[in-house]
């Protein structure tokens, strides 16, 4: 459920009606639905009332700081993967000890800032990235509080570029091996064990991928529990997903998920922390663009938008479906038009849908793509000189720009000429 409806005849985010925001940022834009953001992340709350629990909001789906603010006076934590993320989650007001360390390839740098500033967590990947982390803690006379990430080689059956918990994958300690490297991390002083972490992909639209690396996890609880190391806090990775195609998906409600959760793990105490990122955030955003052209071409016609690939990449890198939707609600019995919705940028791949039914189209209408909230903004680029387009917050009957549109002025302006060349 969101709060994008159709309100007498036209779109509305909660109380605002859609247009109305074109009128006054401009297209293409974001915009975001606070009553959604809460409501998911409630959700999972609720979920995993069974236990002590923590939902660390991933914010690599979306890292505005209006939102990480509105997820954090709800109560939730964050998991980042960057020092980029981690100031921006405390910037956003989240303390340290709500702020998860997750990623692959943490560097030094990186380690310190988040020792210094204060961290629930770093979930380690690799025994190379735990010595790392003793040194820096070490040299920094602290102790760092760390799970270690397991790939439990599961098939996430989901898309290959992001499914993360197969061996080939690069994430995560093969959990074959997570014994040895649990003792190792035993013997280095500037660490202190706290659990086990996994993740195994994202988009993910059954519960028995995960069940099946969940009940790895219980078993690996109670072999390291055995051999004397304390596991008291279990990371489950983020990774629920979401309907796209609202006319024919339905994946599982976080509701079921915590119930799976408590039936799999929950007799070992441990305190639960997940990393949701586009169940949050996905259904909770936009992107509004406007129809430049219809062009007709040899056999088909082609939606011509003002917002392209630069703006949401999901389609033309992961061939993902957004349900594609006009701003002003057809009348009822309106037959549909059929077109390839494609962007201005100068690639084939610049392609939304292909062969899409949607009500006829003309210049200037707008049009929006559900489920734009995760991995939209945040995977933009400036591809084309086409400046990054505005975000918004919708509140009740009040909107906000919270990032607004730079100006070509801005965008060139961050370029800088060598000496040799002025
Ligand atoms: N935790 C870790 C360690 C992750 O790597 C991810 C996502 C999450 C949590 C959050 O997963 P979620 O709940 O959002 O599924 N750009 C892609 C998705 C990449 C996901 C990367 N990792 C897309 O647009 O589909």
């Amino acid at each position: 459920m969101d709060h994008f409806t159709y309100r007498g005849g036209a779109l509305f985010a909660e109380d605002v009606p859609v247009a109305e925001i074109a009128a006054a940022v401009g297209t293409p834009f974001y915009v975001y639905s606070t009553a959604t953001l809460t409501r998911h992340f409630q959700l999972f709350d609720d979920a995993l009332a069974f236990a002590d629990h923590l939902v660390c909001f991933a914010m690599k789906s979306l890292s505005n700081q209006a939102v990480l603010r509105v997820l954090a006076q709800a109560g939730a934590g964050m998991d980042v993967v960057s020092a980029g993320e981690y100031l921006r989650a405390k910037a956003a007001g989240v303390p340290g000890d709500k702020i998860v360390f997750s990623g692959v390839g943490k560097t030094a740098d990186e380690m310190r800032l988040a020792l210094e500033g204060g961290i629930r967590q770093f979930n380690v990947e690799s025994e190379p990235e735990m010595i790392a982390l003793d040194a820096v803690a070490q040299s920094l006379g602290l102790v760092a509080p760390i799970t270690l990430r397991i790939n439990p080689d599961v098939d996430a059956k989901t898309h290959a570029k992001i499914a993360t918990g197969k061996s080939e994958n690069k994430f995560g300690i093969p959990i074959s091996r997570a014994r040895d490297v649990y003792a190792l991390a035993a013997t280095l002083r500037g660490l202190k064990v706290v659990g086990i972490d996994v993740h195994i992909g994202s988009q993910l639209t059954e519960l028995a991928p995960f069940e099946a690396a969940y009940a790895k996890v219980a078993e690996l609880t109670e072999t390291l529990r055995a051999d004397g190391h304390e596991i008291t806090r279990l990371d489950l990775g983020g990774g629920l997903g979401i309907p796209y195609a609202r006319s024919n998906e339905a994946p599982p409600l976080p509701s079921d998920y915590g119930a799976m959760i408590e039936r799999t793990l929950g007799h070992l105490g441990c305190e639960i922390e997940i990393e949701p990122g586009r169940l949050i955030s996905g259904n909770a955003g936009l992107m509004v663009s406007k129809v430049i052209y219809v062009k007709s071409g040899e056999d088909r016609d082609f939606l011509i938008l003002d917002g392209a690939m630069n703006d949401l990449i999901r389609p033309a890198m992961y061939d993902a479906w957004h349900d594609i939707v006009p701003v002003v609600e057809p009348a009822p019995g309106t037959a549909t038009a059929r077109y390839d919705i494609v962007g201005p940028v100068c690639e084939s791949g610049d392609t939304f849908a292909k062969g899409r039914e949607i009500p006829p189209m003309v210049a200037g209408d707008l049009v929006a793509f559900r489920s734009a909230g995760a991995y939209g903004a945040v995977m933009a680029s400036e591809y084309n000189s086409r400046p990054l387009i505005p975000e918004v917050l919708v509140h009740g009957d009040q909107f906000a720009v919270i990032r607004k549109r730079p100006s070509y002025e801005e965008m060139i302006a961050r370029d800088s000429l060598p000496e040799w060349l002025e």
